[in-house]
């Protein structure tokens, strides 16, 4: 029992037999708390069960969560691959106690599992506890029987827990293993802790307290427990192995960098091969959790990971992409576990490919700049801010890339020069920027949200209710009434008007009362859950208590029914033809249209797009009827339903299902299944047809198709349909020859084109007339001279015929004068025996007096000029050959 797949199963195992409910791990971008940038602890989907605020069926938990420390209050990225034991991805084994066992329940849990379950000898243990944790030390003396001498009370925050500025924390309680005399360092709170000596693999929160702000600390309703083991830790011990780099999982990680690149993880190569490792986990986690490479944010984070592993990989040798070559061995790795991985694996292989393939174009230019600017620095030295600036700005190197890149020579970064660069950068952004005052505007709903609650939306079910006026809001005021030619915000306290959300537009209509009148305009969603109905009074007046009659615009909201089912069909068709990578990244469900953004890393081609619209429409002729339940979420997704990342779901959730798919693996089973809030078609007939309109790329690898539906597909292919049947007339052939009868005519053209210039050119050169060929030069004053006008043939068309004329004759000299469109062009050419006694410069211009031209230039041996009498050809032709006879 210690590759690491088997402890974390053996940790998990235990805890369940111990009460405790078995929990998924949450995904690395939180969904509860928009203070972390990632989920950064076991403890972090559980913030709210502390505080009391959300409550769970269970009182015990355990989890192994997915953690990334890259990033905020937790950041280990710059450690990695440099020490044994830090990772930018890692995964917490933790067991949870919300308001049930507290101190001495945990320790007991603990210390069992140390050295029963897992046999780690009492003698290599230690532990510390917070300074004034008097308890804590007597339960530890108590359960484990462990001297005073190996509980060491430290006095500092290195044992207070807190996740971040805010949120639950408490005093912990560390437990270590002693790798034994053969490993450099002291014990915790000695002068050389920081040795790998006494390894810390568990850390026992004793949460007490909410930290609400940096002067609030409260006591949490009940005390609780929050643990976090570092699995790569203890499987580094239970392996007998000192870096969490020699595991088994590492281990073949590695074994698949050195495949990829050809290289031997050895010596000073060791550390790029470790830093390749651990940001491919990093990297492919984040991606399968909803994250893609960009330049802010949780993006960016991912990006600096990528980019520092690309750089590693080069400076093993590799010459183009190669991480993307690591992923399965990954995914063999990991998958079980985490089947999220396995679910999208072709995007994060795709993602990493076009990374990769975009940053070695700068990487290389980026290195030697980087080297050229630090030529001759020894250790201390400091690299100018504006260089790390410029390579930040123009090749792409995130700072601590550069950073990393310096380390090994002792050479730091002037980063207050860096900084200074970048805020000269985001000031001019800034300058640019002008602010809209939409949020201020928009703090006006919060006390009305508080005051009257949220709208209960009766739309799925009518598009007609009653519903009473709680508030108005005219220019950004409450106010009481609103009269005839007003325009006002009207919240009720229910309504059938569909708020915009999740990419479906919001309902238009009326509402009527008692003398007065409103046409809504557009409907929005405020401060969770307030429906805000834009609209203007058209007749009498409207005031706060008065009762309407709502009426939404059925026409438009049928419309956008059919939009959106289409929507889920074309998704589920999208992820059927193109992979399960396919997830949505955004939409638009308008009345007239729809829109569907989408990640995967190319264009779609023409047959694939033709099979996704065949796959939709075959559930469109099922006329199948259009399902809705309110599912649990975690049932939800447990069936297969297809949830957007990152979005907020409450406890309940509504799931949308439609038609059963007719071949693949999924034949006979449901074919789209959906986690919305938006309102459909009752039966996917009622969709009429579904067509792709376009396809396009919005953002780096996400992809958009734009759709039509019912009758404005319908109007969309007729206008299609006239437009051939046009070219038909046009072709005088059958609709369905069109395109066989245009491809001949391309191509006839093409020859007759080719064959009009070969015959231009036999006039040129052979002089007309169907007469023998070859040039027919007349001799003046002892020079063979060609002069001719040439109908039809353009400038660009002389230069070559002049040549071929001078390469026939030999010695003498050409002038020809194209006329087309009424305009002449003229080009006079010497042979090169002849330059010395006639200038082409001088000789053109001659010429180009003739036509009215300006002028002319080219070489001694070969001019051109233009003019607008091409009338006058036959005298330019005469004024150069004038011109040899003076
Ligand atoms: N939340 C604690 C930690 O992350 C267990 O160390």
């Amino acid at each position: 029992m210690s590759g690491v797949n088997e402890i974390r199963s053996a940790f998990l195992g235990y805890f369940e037999k111990n009460g405790h409910e078995r929990v998924a791990s949450s995904p690395l971008v939180p969904r509860n708390d928009p203070t972390l940038m990632f989920t950064n602890a076991g403890m972090v989907q559980f913030k709210n069960v502390f505080t009391g605020l959300e409550k769970r069926p269970y009182s015990r938990a355990t989890t192994a969560q997915k953690v990334v420390r890259a990033g905020g209050k937790h950041n280990d990225l710059d450690n990695v691959g440099y020490t044994a034991r830090h990772h930018t991805f890692f995964e917490m084994l933790g067991n949870f106690s919300f308001g049930d066992y507290f101190k001495d329940v945990a320790i007991e849990l603990a210390w069992n599992l140390t050295t029963r379950e897992f046999g780690l000898p009492k003698d290599r243990l230690l532990v510390t506890v917070y300074s004034e944790d008097d308890e804590a030390a007597s339960l530890w003396k108590k359960i484990a029987g462990l001297s005073d001498d190996r509980i060491i009370r430290i006095p500092t925050s290195d044992n207070f827990w807190t996740m971040g500025e805010t949120g639950p924390c408490g005093p912990c309680s560390e437990i270590f293993f002693d790798q034994g005399e053969g490993v450099a360092g002291g014990p915790p709170g000695s002068p050389d802790e920081d040795g790998d000596r006494f390894l810390e693999f568990w850390n026992l929160v004793f949460m007490q307290f909410d930290q609400v702000d940096a002067e609030t600390r409260l006591n949490l309703p009940r005390p609780s427990i929050d643990t976090g083991m570092g699995l790569e830790r203890m499987a580094a011990i239970l392996q007998g192995v000192t870096s969490n780099y020699e595991t088994d999982l590492f281990r073949r990680l590695i074994g698949a960098v050195e495949e990829a690149i050809g290289s031997h993880a050895s010596g000073a190569s060791l550390a790029s091969h470790r830093v390749i490792a651990d940001h491919i986990r990093a990297t492919a986690f984040l991606i399968a959790d909803g994250v893609l490479p960009s330049n802010e944010g949780r993006g960016y984070v991912l990006r600096r990971i990528m980019r520092r592993a690309m750089r590693h990989a080069k400076m093993l040798g590799a010459r183009e992409p190669v991480l993307y070559k690591i992923l399965p061995t990954l995914v063999a790795e990991m998958g079980r576990a985490y089947p999220e991985l396995v679910r999208a694996e072709a995007l994060i292989a795709e993602t990493l490919k076009l990374e990769e393939k975009r940053f070695l174009q700068t990487l290389d230019r980026g290195l030697s700049l980087l080297s050229e600017a630090t030529e001759g620095m020894s250790a201390g030295a400091k690299l100018s801010g504006e260089t790390a600036f410029k390579l930040y700005d123009t090749f792409g190197f995130p700072l601590d890339l550069t950073q990393d890149a310096l380390r090994q020579r002792g050479i730091e970064v002037d980063l207050d020069a860096f900084n200074t660069a970048m805020q000269r950068q985001k000031a001019e952004a800034r300058a640019s920027w002008a602010g809209s005052g939409e949020a201020a505007a928009e703090n006006v709903w919060f006390p009305i949200r508080e005051r009257v609650g949220a709208t209960e939306f009766l739309g799925y079910d009518t598009e007609r209710a009653e519903g009473a006026v709680v508030a108005l809001v005219r220019d950004g005021k409450e106010v009481e009434s609103a009269g005839e030619g007003e325009e006002v915000s009207v919240v009720l306290n229910q309504t059938p008007f569909y708020g915009e959300s999740g990419g479906q537009l919001g309902d238009t209509g009326t509402m009527r009362g008692d003398g007065v009148e409103l046409e809504v305009t557009d409907t929005r969603r405020f401060a969770e859950g307030l429906f805000v109905h834009r609209a203007r009074v058209t007749k009498g007046v409207v005031k706060v208590g008065t009762p309407l009659d709502l009426e939404v615009d059925h026409r438009r909201r049928t419309m956008i029914r059919a939009n959106h089912s289409a929507t889920h069909l074309l998704h589920e068709g999208l992820r059927e033809v193109l992979g399960s990578h396919v997830a949505q990244k955004g939409s638009m469900v308008a009345p007239d249209r729809l829109r569907f953004d989408f990640s995967h890393p190319k264009p779609i081609e023409a047959g694939e797009l033709a099979e996704v619209e065949r796959l939709a429409n075959g559930i469109v002729l099922q006329n199948a009827p259009v399902e809705t339940r309110i599912m649990a979420v975690d049932d939800a997704i447990a069936s297969g339903a297809m949830a957007l990342f990152g979005e907020k779901y409450g406890d309940e959730v509504r799931v949308v299902s439609m038609g059963t798919a007719e071949e693949g693996e999924k034949a006979g089973k449901t074919f789209s299944v959906e986690l919305c809030g938006g309102t459909h078609v009752r039966a996917t007939g009622d969709i009429g047809l579904v067509h792709i309109v376009s396809e396009g790329a919005v953002a780096a690898g996400v992809r958009r198709v734009e759709a039509l539906t019912g009758k404005a597909a319908r109007d969309y292919l007729l206008e299609q349909d006239a437009r051939v049947r046009r070219m038909a007339a046009v072709l005088k052939a059958a609709p369905a020859e069109v395109a066989d009868r245009l491809e001949t005519l391309v191509e006839e053209r093409r020859r007759l084109e080719r064959e009009l210039a070969e015959a231009k050119k036999r006039l040129a050169l052979g002089g007309g007339g169907g007469e023998a060929a070859g040039p027919q030069a007349k001799d003046v004053a002892g020079v063979s001279f060609l002069g001719r006008v040439l109908d039809g043939v353009s400038g660009k068309d002389l230069k070559g015929l002049v040549d071929e004329a001078k390469a026939q004759i030999g010695s003498g000299v050409v002038a020809f004068v194209g006329v087309a469109d009424g305009k002449a062009s003229v080009v006079v050419g010497v042979t090169d025996d002849l330059t010395g006694r006639f200038d082409a410069v001088s000789l053109v211009r001659e010429a180009s007096a003739a036509i009215g031209g300006k002028g002319g230039g080219g070489r001694p041996d070969m001019a051109q000029a233009g003019g607008p009498d091409g009338d006058k050809a036959n005298s330019a032709v005469a004024a150069v050959e004038a011109a040899l006879a003076a």
